[in-house]
């Protein structure tokens, strides 16, 4: 099969189970039994143009339908017999703007330190500044395209990627840069977030303050200005930004019209009331949370990004408590949490097989959690996240023939294709020959 052209209509017919997700409607991220409900449509077809979603529905009416016999020669066609056809995935929580592995890191934990003994001992996210502040732009922005193209591999299609190696205006803002840049050569979408605020660097080792207000004063402010985010993330936890700096840099973020979200309770809890009062598209981790912040989650818009690659790579008994968030009505979402020092990981697919065996998330809850959920995380529920009519035409094909196989096979890559507002960005499993 040649590549299909952006331009050229495209048909996707026989699909074994086509996963449309389109029962959700408007009125908020998916909660509770609405998780489970897939929108399943067997020997499915979709058909796109001009980047977008046309229409959605059986074969046998696809092929039936008068203006698809009289655009047939112009019509790129993909035969998905025995496969699944679902939303690309939406990775709502990365952090891609780095430049090395933490090796000595890696080993140390395996020897028995943990993530916050190796941050005190030098390592951890400090470890990875030098080299960001060192690298050129275009550096960066290769590094972070090879990533983009990996996340496509495993059927992502969206995602969210953060600063926060960079720790100075400068290199923030370079990092935001370098994001911009990789996102322009990718068909994919990128939703970019001022993370200033994920650990305080050395050089403001006692002068916490002061670092927050460069964060606030210049940081906020010119990425906003600059348009180079849409998004301000804070990592609110023990060893990093306290209630009251992450209140402070939330107001900075409103006041330049950037969208709020923050890492929480990885480490320790941490309190919720005072930030969900902001509204927070995202609170991610959410590892240390007690039934108190649970209902007041159940209660809020706020999506709860869970990144279980983290607990899996940082080696931890315990993960996220999923099934108890998904019974009080929170909103979930998964995440790859994409990064060099927690969780190496670009792989959905991977995801989604920890949150089913880990987590007790089921298939179906998981999918949904990955796609229409992770578009509610980043605001992009409009277009993103669900097969429907006038929506993005941003589709995952595997090459199984059942959604379940999904999560089931691990560590193993059944991705057979992914297309981008129509375009092809990733192939394999001999898609090309379908
Ligand atoms: O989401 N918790 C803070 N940030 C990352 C870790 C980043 C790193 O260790 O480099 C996380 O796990
Ligand atoms: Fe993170």
């Amino acid at each position: 099969m040649k590549k299909p052209r952006t331009d050229s209509p495209l048909l996707l017919v026989n699909i074994g189970q086509l996963l449309t997700l389109r029962s959700g409607g408007d009125s908020g991220p998916w909660r509770g039994a609405a998780l489970k409900e897939l929108g399943i449509i067997e020997d499915g077809a979709i058909l796109c143009m001009g980047g977008n979603i046309v229409s959605v529905g059986k074969t046998k009416d696809a092929v039936r339908d008068q203006w698809i016999k009289k655009n047939g020669k112009n019509i790129v066609e993909i035969d998905c017999s025995n496969k699944v056809v679902l939303p690309g995935f939406v990775d709502s929580h990365t952090h891609p703007a780095f430049v090395s592995p933490r090796l000595v890191d890696f080993e140390k934990r395996i020897a028995g330190a943990t993530y916050e003994q190796i941050a005190d001992a030098g390592g951890g996210i400090r470890s990875s500044v030098e080299a960001v502040r060192k690298a050129g732009k275009s550096q960066l922005s290769e590094k972070i395209l090879c990533a983009l193209n990996e996340m496509a591999a495993g059927g992502t299609t969206t995602l969210e990627a953060k600063s926060g190696y960079g720790l100075s205006l400068d290199s923030e803002l370079k990092s935001l840069e370098a994001i911009r840049e990789a996102a322009a050569k990718w068909a994919g979408t990128v939703v970019p977030t001022l993370l200033g605020a994920h650990v305080v660097p050395k050089e403001f080792q006692d002068r916490r303050k002061e670092y927050v207000d460069l964060v606030c004063e210049e940081m906020i402010p010119q990425a906003a200005k600059r348009k180079l985010a849409r998004f301000v993330d804070v990592f609110c936890d023990r060893g990093a930004f306290n209630e009251e700096d992450s209140l402070r840099i939330f107001a900075a973020a409103q006041k330049s019209g950037l969208g709020i979200r923050a890492h929480v309770s990885q480490l320790a809890r941490t309190s919720l009331k005072r930030i969900l009062r902001f509204r927070p598209a995202s609170l991610d981790h959410v590892d240390h949370v007690n039934d108190s912040d649970i209902s007041l989650l159940g209660s809020s818009d706020t999506v709860a990004t869970l990144v279980p690659g983290a607990n899996y790579f940082l080696g931890l008994d315990k993960y996220p408590p999923a099934r108890k968030l998904l019974d009080a009505g929170v909103a979930i979402a998964l995440a790859s949490d994409y990064n060099p020092g927690s969780s190496p990981t670009t792989s959905m697919p991977f995801v989604l097989s920890l949150a089913c065996t880990q987590m007790k998330m089921s298939p179906a809850e998981a999918i949904a959690a990955a796609t229409i959920n992770g578009a509610w995380a980043l605001g992009l529920h409009h277009r993103k996240g669900s097969i429907e009519t006038g929506k993005n035409a941003d589709l995952a094909i595997f090459d199984v023939p059942d959604y379940r196989e999904i999560p089931y096979w691990i560590a193993t890559d059944m991705c057979a294709a992914a297309f981008a507002s129509g375009s092809i960005i990733a192939s394999s499993r001999g898609f090309e020959r379908s």
